[in-house]
């Protein structure tokens, strides 16, 4: 994306300016307050579903927050597009469309582990042109609109820039992954991992794919890759690791139902994303 404003069409049929900008501060806003209502709501017991496994967990509480944020979205731009993980869809006719998921860290929220986060990415014409990941426990606030840089937002300190991860090479690099609810796609994704731990520092697993993506983007680990990821856990926290500087690779994988992310800082790219394919981390053995 080359220019910050462009023309949606508005609700009376006709064109309007509009920018990047202003959607990224409703993004802000709308994961924020989706926040307080994902907090309120474990703080008050919720009850827990199954989806695609045992595993794969869904509260109340994320079909309640993804209905909070259509409603809003409704409200403030009723000719948008939605995409939610919790079947929230709706068709627009803006040219702009919503991907949110409500609850990114399931399982984390519905144990009480505090590291879990709101998503919400925005697409004008396709592409994502802002986003925002909020954790409403630490109160980390990662936002990023094209061409804007990468800021986390934390009550005493504001508006921080991002500039991704430190300068390891990459046998020392902390890098972050994730497995899917699926028994057999996770021996497959342990599959690789004796050889990549012996080729990098250390590996982390903190429960929630759109928060890893803002951990590179704010140097908290080195890097982060993950097989089988849903659009909507990655949308917002890959251009806010983007908008920090980092490279990201997909590492040429374009199977159906298994995208792959890869991402770390552009220095290490070609050999990091060349260890991960050795280790077959994108495709991994059967
Ligand atoms: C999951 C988390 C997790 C990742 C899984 C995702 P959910 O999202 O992001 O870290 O490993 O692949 O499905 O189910 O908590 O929204
Ligand atoms: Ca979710």
């Amino acid at each position: 994306m080359c220019c910050d404003q462009f023309v949606a069409i508005g609700s009376n049929g006709s064109p309007e300016p509009l920018s990047f900008a202003e959607l990224g501060q409703l993004a802000v806003e709308l994961a924020v307050g989706a926040g307080q209502v994902a907090k309120q709501g474990r703080a008050r017991g919720f009850r827990v579903d199954t989806k695609s496994s045992a595993t794969d967990l869904v509260t109340e509480v994320d079909r309640r927050v993804e209905r909070w944020l259509g409603a809003a979205i409704a409200d403030a731009r009723p000719e948008d597009g939605v995409l939610g993980e919790e079947g929230g869809e709706r068709r627009g006719s803006s040219g702009v469309r919503w991907v949110l998921d409500p609850i990114d860290g399931t399982v984390n929220f519905a144990i009480g582990l505090p590291w879990y986060a709101v998503s919400v990415a925005v697409e004008v014409s396709g592409q994502v042109v802002a986003g925002c990941v909020h954790n409403p426990e630490s109160g980390d606030t990662y936002h990023a609109v094209a061409g804007g840089g990468a800021f986390r937002n934390r009550a005493e300190s504001g508006d921080v820039r991002l500039t991704g991860p430190r300068d390891a090479p990459v046998e020392r690099m902390v890098v972050a992954t994730g497995f899917g609810y699926d028994a057999d796609r996770r021996r497959q994704q342990a599959s690789a991992l004796p050889e990549l731990l012996s080729r990098i520092g250390d590996i982390r697993r903190f429960g929630a794919a759109s928060l890893d993506l803002c951990a590179v983007a704010s140097g908290l680990v080195d890097g982060y890759f993950e097989l089988g990821l849903n659009y909507w856990d990655y949308a917002a926290g890959l251009l806010i690791a983007h908008e920090a500087g980092c490279a990201s690779s997909d590492l040429g994988r374009r199977g159906a139902g298994s995208e792959f992310i890869a991402v770390c800082r552009p220095t290490v790219a070609v050999e990091f994303f060349r260890v991960l394919s050795d280790c077959e981390v994108d495709l991994p053995r059967s």
